[in-house]
């Protein structure tokens, strides 16, 4: 099957053995490194919107780059100044904003949004739906479940607010559902249970759970990261 309708930009390098699917553009500035592989209709390097009504003006870091053996679904786009380490998945209909660093052997489910600027290390797990908030920065091994939401905006845009994001540290594991007000901090090998609303961070090694979340026990044994290779 030869594809059709694929455009690629300026200064554009792509490596070896890669697949573009139909209608997949690669906007100016971009690498692809060798054995990617990128489904139809997804946009690689997309501009920000020229708009004057968001209070956020993003400012491009450079090249976007995709790293070797990456694989990329159908109808996804990665704005401009992304880099995607080697092996990471990122399935369909997924949203990465400008500026976003994705570490190695990612896996990043269907119609997950990344805002702004979050990095997210390696062998990180976000499952389908699941918002991560800008400036967010996600350590190695961490689990996010789906219909996660976090947050960086406590005056939700009414009045002045210094956004931020939060922060997940490494082994961490977050159930189903959990928010997250802005600017909390989750400490390693930490578990938040399905549902949980977070409004404080949450100690190392520690289960939270409810609304708003608690510190219930230690976080046992089977719910640590694992130290097998992978
Ligand atoms: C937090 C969690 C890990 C706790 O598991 P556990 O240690 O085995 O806890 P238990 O099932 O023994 O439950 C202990 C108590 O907490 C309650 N509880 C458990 N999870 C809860 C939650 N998320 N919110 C509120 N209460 C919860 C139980 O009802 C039970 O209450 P009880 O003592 O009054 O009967 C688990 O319940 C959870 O939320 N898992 C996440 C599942 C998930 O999202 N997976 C993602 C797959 S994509």
């Amino acid at each position: 099957m030869k594809s059709q309708n694929v455009v690629i930009g300026k200064n554009v390098k792509i490596g070896k053995n890669v697949t573009l699917g139909h209608n997949v553009i690669v906007e100016d500035n971009t690498e692809i490194g060798d054995n990617v592989f990128i489904y139809h209709n997804t946009i690689i390097g997309q501009k920000p919107l020229p708009t004057k009504i968001l209070t956020r003006k993003t400012k491009i870091e450079g090249t976007t780059k995709i790293g070797n053996n990456v694989s990329i679904g159908s109808n996804t786009v990665i704005y401009s100044g992304c880099i995607i380490g080697v092996n990471t998945i990122i399935a369909d209909l997924v949203a990465i904003r400008e500026n976003c660093k994705i570490g190695a052997k990612c896996i990043i489910g269907t119609g997950v949004t990344i805002n702004f600027g979050a990095i997210i290390k390696n062998k990180v797990r976000i499952v389908n739906s699941t918002h991560i908030t800008s400036d967010t920065i996600i350590e190695d091994s961490v689990f996010v479940s789906t219909l996660v939401a976090t947050t960086n905006n406590n005056k939700m845009g009414r009045s002045a607010y210094k956004m931020k994001g939060i922060h997940i540290k490494k082994g961490a594991s977050i159930g189903a559902g959990a928010t997250f007000l802005p600017n909390i901090t989750v400490g390693k090998n930490a578990v938040v249970g399905a549902g949980s609303v977070v409004t404080k961070d949450v100690p190392d090694e520690k289960l939270v759970l409810g609304i708003p979340a608690r510190i219930i026990k230690d976080t046992p044994m089977d719910l640590k990261l694992q130290t097998k290779k992978t």
